[in-house]
């Protein structure tokens, strides 16, 4: 990353005002319902903030989830043990300002994301995502995720297999 970013827990103190992402639903979760979910413990959420000026730059969830069997590929099923469901971190939404991308922020942060499952104490089998649309999905194939069967911009990363993309952030 060529600015220097740390990644915490959102707090109130943290200014969301100026956050634009591009896309008004991101945006608007962000700066009207996030904090409210995060009371009520239906969503966790982490901000990526420049060092020198404090801006906030990025921002995701996560929450606990699970995976129906039938949702994954065979390939994969096949190694799991034959319980209706195995356990998962969702990470519902991403988003790096307009005025950072490209610099691996987005990278970064799911890198962070992907960190915080594997040295949870409690157990999930993937890091699964929600992407708004087939670009975000191509992000995160360029990631190593993999589609669920029936739905292409759902996607999945085993957290047995992350070793890679956290060793190169
Ligand atoms: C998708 C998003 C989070 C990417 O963030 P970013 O900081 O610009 O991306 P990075 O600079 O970290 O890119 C990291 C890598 O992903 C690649 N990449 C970025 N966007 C990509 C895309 N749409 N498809 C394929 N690869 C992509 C980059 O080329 C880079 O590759 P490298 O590490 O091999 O050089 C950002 O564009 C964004 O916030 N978009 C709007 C909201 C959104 O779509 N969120 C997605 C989830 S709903």
């Amino acid at each position: 990353m060529s600015a220097p970013f740390r990644i915490e827990a959102l707090t109130s103190q943290h200014d969301r005002s100026t956050f634009d992402c591009g896309s008004e639903p991101l945006n608007r979760y962000f700066k009207q319902q996030v904090t409210q979910d995060a009371r009520r413990r239906v969503t966790a959420c982490f901000v990526a903030v420049e060092q020198g000026g404090g801006v906030l730059a990025g921002y995701y969830t996560v929450a606990s989830s699970s995976v129906s069997l039938t949702d994954l590929p065979e390939a994969v099923t096949k190694k799991l043990p034959r319980y209706p469901s195995v356990p998962a971190v969702r990470m519902g939404r991403l988003a790096v300002d307009r005025q950072f991308r490209g610099k691996g922020l987005g990278g970064a942060m799911l890198a962070d994301a992907l960190q915080r499952s594997v040295k949870a104490e409690i157990a999930a089998y993937a890091l699964v995502v929600d992407a708004k649309d087939e670009e975000a999905a191509a992000f995160y194939r360029h990631h190593g995720f993999l589609a669920f069967n029936d739905n292409q911009l759902a996607l999945f990363l085993p957290l047995a297999t992350t070793q890679r993309l956290l060793a190169r952030h």
